[in-house]
């Protein structure tokens, strides 16, 4: 073999590689090893659980299916850059969230994201997603990695979840645009399941019943 024929092989093989590791540790990354959840029941569905503390587990639970989606869990991080896709593979190109979650320096998020999904002309990447307040979620709201039972408690603590009582963390999973594109991510991308307004409510009827955590 020719040198550059060597050069080819070798970062071919290390791309194959890296998406495979990539592929392996998405699954670590969900915090779970189930496929994204498609459906989402509706939160009257847990009338019958006469417990409290056990109704309102089981509401969180359900919302869960969208707070571990990959449209949820790609924005929110361990590392400070984004990630893509379900497989939930780096952001291409390698980007940063930089002093203000906004980006580096001369590649801000904006520079490519719009206010708006935008579609391409292109078949692997159809759509770039869009919203007038894209930027990537702070290091204290990370969420890739973790269980469901700490992603529960950091969101209640005023010092991680950017000092939201439980009425404005209502408000913002119900009401926030960046919340919303989850399910309107444009062409190419599966949405969080249900609707917004469905996880709204079993977000409200959770901190209705006590906001109680999931062990573990
Ligand atoms: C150079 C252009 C560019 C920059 C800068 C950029 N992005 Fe992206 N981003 C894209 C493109 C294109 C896609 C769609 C890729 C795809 O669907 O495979 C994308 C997809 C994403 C996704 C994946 C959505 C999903 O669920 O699959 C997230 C999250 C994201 N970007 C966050 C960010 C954040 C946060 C920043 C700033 C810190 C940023 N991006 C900066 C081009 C860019
Ligand atoms: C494009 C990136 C992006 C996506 C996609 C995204 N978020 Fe966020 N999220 C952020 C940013 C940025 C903040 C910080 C906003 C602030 O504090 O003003 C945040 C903050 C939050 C908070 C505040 C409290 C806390 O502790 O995290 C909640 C709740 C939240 N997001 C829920 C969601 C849910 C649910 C989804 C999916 C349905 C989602 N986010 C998708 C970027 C994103």
């Amino acid at each position: 073999m020719k040198a550059d024929a060597i050069v080819v092989a070798v970062v071919a093989t290390l791309a194959v590689y890296a998406t495979v590791t990539w592929a392996q540790n998405a699954d670590q990354r969900a915090g779970n090893t189930a496929p994204p959840a498609a459906t989402l029941k509706a939160a009257s569905d847990f009338d019958t659980i006469t417990d409290q503390r056990n109704r309102s587990v089981a509401l969180f639970e359900e919302a869960g299916k969208v707070l571990q989606h990959p449209r949820c869990l790609n924005c929110h991080p361990v590392e400070r850059a984004p990630t893509q896709g379900d497989d939930m593979h780096p952001h291409v190109p390698e980007v940063a969230g930089g002093p203000d979650n906004h980006g580096m320096p001369g590649m801000p998020c904006n520079s490519c994201h719009g206010k708006a999904n935008s579609m391409t002309l292109g078949d692997t990447v159809r759509s770039i997603p869009g919203d007038g307040h894209w930027a990537l979620a702070p290091a204290s709201m990370a969420w890739q990695g973790k269980s469901l039972g700490q992603i529960c408690e950091q969101l209640k603590d005023l010092q991680r979840n950017g000092n939201r009582d439980l009425a404005k963390i209502s408000r913002h999973m119900a009401d926030d645009t960046l919340v919303g594109w989850a399910w309107h991510p444009g062409a190419g991308r599966q949405p969080a399941p249900g609707t917004q307004e469905q996880f709204g409510a079993l977000i409200n009827a959770w901190i209705a019943t006590g906001a109680a955590c999931p062990k573990g």
